[in-house]
């Protein structure tokens, strides 16, 4: 095609500046990335259940703990109340956004605003989007973990100056993770009746309705880069295929079902959020479909084992359960996909973190 030479010099500049500019952006993850450079946000703001709680629940009265070995056995440090041998994705998205390898949880008395003011975690392992599931193992119920992110709010105004907490708050990346203990700490263990309540359809349009209000709050509080996850294959974990004994210890199909059903659901609120409140970055994480090709396709990260966790029999065991004294402990973590019999390796956390690193950084152009 041919150009007046006027306008193909222009449009010659324009591709220009735009791979210089695109040379920027990746130079700038590349260096982070290395932790040599500016980090590319100010802050990674966690909430949600025990996929992303790095310690709150050390320092609650719960029994749902795991602040001991074998827990952390691959962290420098020990265990910390992460539920695994070593990091979870948060703590992966912060060190590959030019941040702290390690995101604090808000309750741990070694870490102060100083520190959260690069990264801070508000979640709580057994918590869930319905009030009622919280209260079965006594853990921080999700409204309680927004006004601690109000409360954080106050103190990082006070720590950084109020223009300073403004723009972190405006500028951080967040990660919510949670749902999964709505259906199986919840609903398909009938200990608060919710399943009298409601169909499990009512119940999932209720999760959503909550997860919505959730968003919202935030969002009116001021957070704008936002990445929240889907379900995984819940019918899949260690756990689940130990109490299917009609199926043979196969996944649950019907709970998959359920995830996959509650997801739709979740993309649907999350278009019409982005519609409805200005400015707001919302990115759903797609973690069902990765975790179903890592199953059926296990050699891909070298896995051995995607059927039960490393941590004892690996049929049953977390919290309390998974403790030092049981010798059917694996050695080698890298070879599972569960660590215990409801959570990630390390290794798994890692590659999940990727997705949510590359969505995180989406939502900054
Ligand atoms: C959950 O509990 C909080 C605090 O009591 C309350 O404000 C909120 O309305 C509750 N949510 C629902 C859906 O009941
Ligand atoms: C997976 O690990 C469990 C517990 O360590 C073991 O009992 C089971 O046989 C393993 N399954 C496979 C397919 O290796």
């Amino acid at each position: 095609m041919l150009m007046a030479p006027d306008r193909a010099r222009s449009s010659l500049a324009t591709v220009l500046l735009l791979l210089v500019a695109a040379a920027v952006v990746v130079g700038a993850a590349a260096a982070a990335a290395a932790g040599k450079k500016k980090p590319v946000v100010p802050a990674v703001i966690v909430f949600g259940d025990s996929t992303v709680d790095t310690g709150n629940n050390n320092v609650i009265g719960t029994v749902l703990k795991s602040n001991f070995p074998p827990y952390g056995r691959d962290l420098q440090g020990g265990a910390t109340g992460r539920f695994c041998n070593g990091r979870l994705p948060p703590d992966f998205v912060s060190e590959a956004l030019g941040l702290p390898p390690l995101v604090p949880a808000y309750l741990d008395p070694a870490y102060g605003i100083e520190d959260f003011a690069t990264g801070v975690v508000f979640a709580s392992a057994g918590s869930g989007l319905d009030n009622a599931t919280a209260s079965v193992l006594g853990v921080i119920p999700m409204w309680k973990e927004v006004q601690y992110f109000k409360e954080y709010k106050q103190r990082l105004a006070k720590h950084a100056g109020r223009a300073r907490a403004r723009h972190i708050v405006a500028n951080a990346v967040y990660v919510v993770s949670v749902g999964t203990n709505d259906f199986l700490e919840n609903y398909y263990l009938l200990v608060t009746g919710r399943f009298l309540q409601f169909t499990v359809a009512e119940y999932q349009d209720f999760l959503v309705a909550r997860a919505a209000e959730f968003l919202t709050a935030i969002y009116r509080l001021g957070a704008r880069r936002v990445t929240f996850a889907g379900l995984s294959a819940i019918g899949c974990v260690p756990l689940e295929r130990t109490l299917n004994l009609l199926g043979g210890g196969g996944c649950n199909e019907e709970y998959n079902q359920v995830a996959r059903d509650y997801n739709v659901k979740v993309k649907a609120m999350i278009a019409r959020l982005r519609a409805e409140l200005r400015g707001f970055r919302l990115a759903y994480i797609n973690v069902y479909d990765d975790m179903v090709d890592l199953i059926q396709h296990p050699e891909k990260l070298g896995l051995e084992n995607v059927s039960e966790g490393c941590c004892a029999t690996g049929k049953v065991e977390m919290g309390f359960m998974c403790n030092d004294k049981s010798p059917l402990t694996c050695d080698d973590a890298d070879k599972y996909f569960f660590w215990d019999s409801f959570h990630p390796t390390e290794k798994i956390n890692r590659f999940f973190a990727k997705g949510t690193t590359a969505a995180s950084l989406s939502l900054l152009t």
